[in-house]
């Protein structure tokens, strides 16, 4: 099989990866890419938000499958034009990537399915978001209605910060603040039938402690050895299937990747996002301990034959990813610094601990910082405290002037806690 992956983060790193381990998979495509996938995939070229061209590159690569990595491409509408072209596409149509495009869609779905989340108005005058800020109280949550790479979002005691944040927006969603842990759980869908992968926990702000702004995520980790063994049921029950059902009932049929993003409060699981695709960094992780290969489960989402496929199967392993990001980041980010130690994480570390480069590019023989979050370093081990050892070690190892990276991610669960 000829896959092209689209995009070029530490998820689709991870994907082409994977990818790249499948023995169905005989060539392997990414576009634009970066200085790691290199090493797994042949680069190609392409703006990923223009359809039309990502269409052409698919037909004269001859690829039997295209994988859409990131939201903003499948917003635009880049699985269509895609799939117009008769090329299976693993990623939902424009129309339903609107669950992760807008903020207020997702909750009319969620109201239609009965799927719980957090109560919430969408306010698009001061005198709404006033009443609405008035009626939830502190914690305030405001969230922009559109994408905003994960930085849209204020959860914040400060009402007059809450204010600012809302008009700022054209629309927004105020909504009711949920306690208690987070998770991440994707299932991979064709539209009727799901499958669900492993949780997996997502570090979002950017200081140790959970201090900090909100980012696109500094770490993940999978398993989680502190949830209910019955949470995977209970979600696929309460919230994939009932959503993928609502989706298919409204004529927008969701094929590819739901992720859901939850909080397991005190009153049960709540949904506190959809997004559209994989997770960046949850994927790293859940990949790492998927044993199923890869393509021909999305190959058929693509086609809408996932009845075909067994429960996917997983490593009993445990796996640690922690996000190294340049200096100032979530703040716009400094880039071009050189990255040392790649050579001696490979040469040591490998393959129990290996790195994943998202924002990164080549210049000469020198591989240089090219985004806010530049690697994802991604270890295995029996057990998450083993995993994040492995994982720690391999950052020590790297060298990038000025740039940050969370010491805490899987810290509290690999203790037990
Ligand atoms: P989102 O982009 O919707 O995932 O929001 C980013 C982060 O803000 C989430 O991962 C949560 O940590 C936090 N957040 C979002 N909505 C809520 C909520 N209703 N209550 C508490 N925290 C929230
Ligand atoms: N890990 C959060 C996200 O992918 O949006």
């Amino acid at each position: 099989m000829k896959v092209l992956v689209i995009g070029g983060g530490a998820r689709e790193h991870a994907l082409c990866r994977s990818l790249s381990l499948d023995p169905d998979v005989n060539a392997l495509y990414c576009a634009p890419g970066n200085a790691g996938i290199a090493d797994v995939a042949t680069l190609r070229p392409v703006d990923a938000l223009d359809g039309d061209a990502v269409a052409r590159l698919a037909t004269d690569l001859g690829a039997d499958l295209v994988v859409v990595g990131p939201e903003a491409p499948l917003v635009a509408g880049v699985g269509d034009a895609v799939r117009a072209a008769g090329i299976p596409v693993f990623g939902p149509s424009a129309e339903a990537a609107q669950l992760e495009g807008s903020k207020a869609f997702a909750k009319d779905v969620m109201a239609a399915a009965g799927v719980p989340t957090a109560r919430s108005y969408v306010c698009t005058t001061p005198e709404e978001v006033d009443a609405a800020l008035d009626a939830f109280g502190a914690p305030y949550v405001v969230k922009d209605d559109g994408l905003a790479a994960g930085k849209g979002v204020v959860v914040t005691e400060d009402l007059a910060a809450a204010r600012a944040h809302a008009l700022g927006c054209d629309r927004v969603v105020i909504e009711e603040f949920l306690d208690g842990p987070e998770v991440s759980l994707f299932g991979i869908t064709d539209g009727v039938t799901v499958l669900p992968l492993q949780p997996a926990q997502d570090f979002k702000r950017a200081l140790d402690g959970d201090e900090g702004p909100n980012t696109g995520g500094m770490g993940a980790y999978s398993p989680l050895p502190w949830a209910d063994p019955k949470l995977v049921d209970e979600v696929m029950a309460s919230v994939l299937q009932p959503t993928v059902d609502e989706l298919r009932r409204r004529g927008t049929p969701f094929s590819g990747l739901l992720y859901a993003g939850l909080a397991i409060t005190s009153r049960g699981v709540r949904v506190i996002e959809f997004n559209a695709r994989f997770g960046d960094p949850e994927t790293q992780v859940v990949l790492a301990r998927l044993c199923t290969p890869l393509a021909s489960v999305l190959l058929n989402a693509a086609n809408g034959t996932l009845h075909t496929e067994p429960p996917l199967k997983w490593r009993e392993d445990a796996a640690v990813t922690v996000v190294i990001a340049s200096h100032n980041y979530p703040d716009t980010p400094r880039t071009g610094d050189p990255i040392e130690g790649l050579v001696e994480v490979a040469a040591e570390d490998e393959p129990e601990a290996y790195v994943l480069h998202a924002g990164t590019r080549r210049e000469g023989d020198q591989i240089v910082s090219a985004g806010g979050r530049v690697l994802s370093v991604t270890a295995t081990g029996s057990d998450l405290a083993q995993a994040r050892g492995r994982a720690y070690k391999a950052v020590s190892r790297i060298r990038l002037d000025g740039s940050q990276h969370r010491t805490d991610i899987a810290a509290k669960a690999a203790g037990g806690h």
